[in-house]
């Protein structure tokens, strides 16, 4: 078996994507399956840590993966996954954002379904930022504490590494683990394809395969940040 090189560790993973609701019946959401995540919290699980996950619209397939001893924390919105993530984060010594989390949010949820009848045949509608949960995170963190976040990038190549180490940057992340995505690649494919950035804008990591793979990858910047 693997090292036991995050026995001892607890660790926070987020994943899945936020819906951001409309009314009743409808959301704002996005493309992410989890799986990424669901292979974060399965390899640190096999490498000794004690792993929660928040869990945002995740399927029960794809949960369905994950080993015993994880513990699922079930979310919805970005708000709420705000606090279930800081919460959790309190104790953590690493915390990785995996998730897709809503960018903006409507600025009023409507009690009833919106019809066509009270709508007219042009919408407008107002969207609010949310907060971003990974920079809150950093700000706040404990010493010893890493956190780690996730960019979903449509550039490539240098451009790519040029967005990836100010993205880090900004957000006062330890590391940024970028990602290039496209219509038909990234969110719903089992394969991944990531380079990781750290502190000093190196490239601490590199790798491709399973999301498994990448998610070893992922640990092992991780302990070799924390050394
Ligand atoms: O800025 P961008 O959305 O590309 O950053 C992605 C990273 O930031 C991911 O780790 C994601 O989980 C996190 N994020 C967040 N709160 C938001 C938006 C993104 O924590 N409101």
């Amino acid at each position: 078996g693997r090292a036991q090189d995050l026995a001892g560790l607890r660790v926070v993973i987020s994943a899945g994507g936020t819906r951001e609701p409309l009314d009743p019946v409808r959301f704002l959401g996005n493309r992410s399956s989890g799986r990424q995540g669901v292979a974060l919290a399965v390899a640190a699980a096999d490498r000794g840590a004690e792993v929660t996950l928040v869990a945002a619209h995740i399927d029960g397939d794809v949960l369905g993966g994950l080993s015993d001893g994880v513990k699922v924390v079930s979310v919805g919105t970005a708000l709420e996954m705000q606090d279930a993530v800081t919460d959790a984060a309190s104790v953590a010594d690493v915390v990785v954002m995996a998730a897709a989390v809503a960018d903006y949010r409507p600025a009023e949820v409507a009690e009833s379904k919106l019809t066509k009848e009270t709508q007219g045949d042009r919408v407008t509608m107002e969207l609010v930022e949310n907060p971003d949960i990974v920079a809150g995170l950093a700000a706040g963190r404990r010493s010893g504490q890493t956190i780690v976040a996730f960019a979903a990038e449509t550039s490539s190549g240098d451009e790519l590494l040029q967005r990836a180490r100010r993205k880090r940057e900004r957000k006062d992340v330890d590391l940024l683990v970028v990602n290039e995505v496209g219509w038909t690649r990234g969110f719903e494919s089992t394969d991944n394809e990531v380079v990781v950035v750290g502190r000093s804008g190196e490239v601490s990591a590199q790798a491709s395969g399973s999301k498994r793979e990448v998610a070893d990858a992922v640990w092992d910047a991780v302990v070799a940040s924390r050394r």
